[in-house]
C-alpha cells in the first residue's frame, strides 16, 4: 500500500535493527484517515471470502479491525489479555510468548462469539515473530471456525511469523512488507502497489 510505505519512510523511527516506531500515525497516535484506508484495503484483498467477523487482539490492532469490520459490515472481536472474570470454560483461550518482554501471558475470546458457522479475517498492527497471531489461530481452531487469512499492517519479513503462519497454511496479506531495516533507512519487498 503506497500511502503506507509513504508514511512509515516519512514518521516511521527505527530504534534497533528489529524494532520500528510508528507511535506518532499508527498504535499511540492515530491517523484515522490512513486507518480507514487500510481497513479499505484490507476488505479488498479478501474479497469474495464471505468473511463474518474481523479478529484482532487488543490493544493496537483494535482500530484497524474497526476500519475493516466496518468496511466489510461486519463484527469485529478482539481477544483480551487480562484473564477474564468470567468462567475459563465460557472463553475460548490460548498462551502466547512474549518475545520482547520475556513472559508467557494468556489471550481469550468468549465462546459465545465464535462458532463453526463463522469465517474469520484476522487483523493485527505488527507482524514479528508471529506469537500472538498464532494463539489467536489456535483460538479459531478450537471453535470450529474457518479462518480466512490474516490481515497485517506492516510486517517485518526478516522475522519469523510469516514463515511460521505460511507452515501452518495461512494465507497472509502485509500493507507493508519490510525485508530490512537501519537507522539510515528502511528497504520494502514490493514496490508498492495500491
Ligand atoms: P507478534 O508478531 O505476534 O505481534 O508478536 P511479538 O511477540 O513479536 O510482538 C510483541 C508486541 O510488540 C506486539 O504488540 C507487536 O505488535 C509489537 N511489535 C512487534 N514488532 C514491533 C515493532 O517493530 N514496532 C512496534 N511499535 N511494535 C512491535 P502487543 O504485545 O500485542 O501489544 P499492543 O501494543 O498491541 O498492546
Ligand atoms: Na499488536
Ligand atoms: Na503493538
Amino acid at each position: 500500500m503506497k500511502e503506507l510505505q509513504e508514511r512509515i519512510m516519512r514518521d516511521g523511527k527505527v530504534l534497533s535493527a528489529s524494532v520500528l516506531k510508528v507511535d506518532s500515525f499508527l498504535n499511540h497516535q492515530v491517523d484515522p484517515r490512513l486507518t480507514m484506508q487500510i481497513g479499505q484495503a484490507f476488505a479488498k484483498r479478501f474479497e469474495g471470502e464471505r468473511i463474518t467477523k474481523v479478529l484482532t487482539i487488543e490493544a493496537s490492532g483494535i482500530h484497524f479491525a474497526m476500519a475493516t469490520a466496518y468496511t466489510l459490515g461486519v463484527p469485529f472481536i478482539y481477544a483480551k489479555k487480562k484473564k477474564a472474570i468470567t468462567l475459563s470454560e465460557e472463553v475460548y483461550a490460548a498462551p502466547v510468548h512474549s518475545f520482547t518482554r520475556q513472559e508467557t501471558y494468556q489471550i481469550s475470546v468468549a465462546r459465545q462469539y465464535l462458532s463453526a458457522e463463522d469465517r474469520i479475517l484476522i487483523v493485527d498492527d505488527f507482524l514479528a515473530t508471529g506469537a500472538a497471531l498464532v494463539g489467536l489461530t489456535q483460538i479459531i481452531k478450537e471453535s470450529g471456525a474457518q479462518l480466512v487469512g490474516i490481515g497485517a499492517v506492516i510486517e517485518k519479513s526478516f522475522q519469523e511469523g510469516r514463515g511460521l503462519l505460511e507452515q501452518a497454511g495461512v494465507r497472509i496479506e502485509s500493507l507493508a512488507r519490510i525485508q530490512s531495516m537501519s537507522t539510515e533507512h528502511i528497504e520494502f519487498i514490493e514496490p508498492a502497489s495500491s
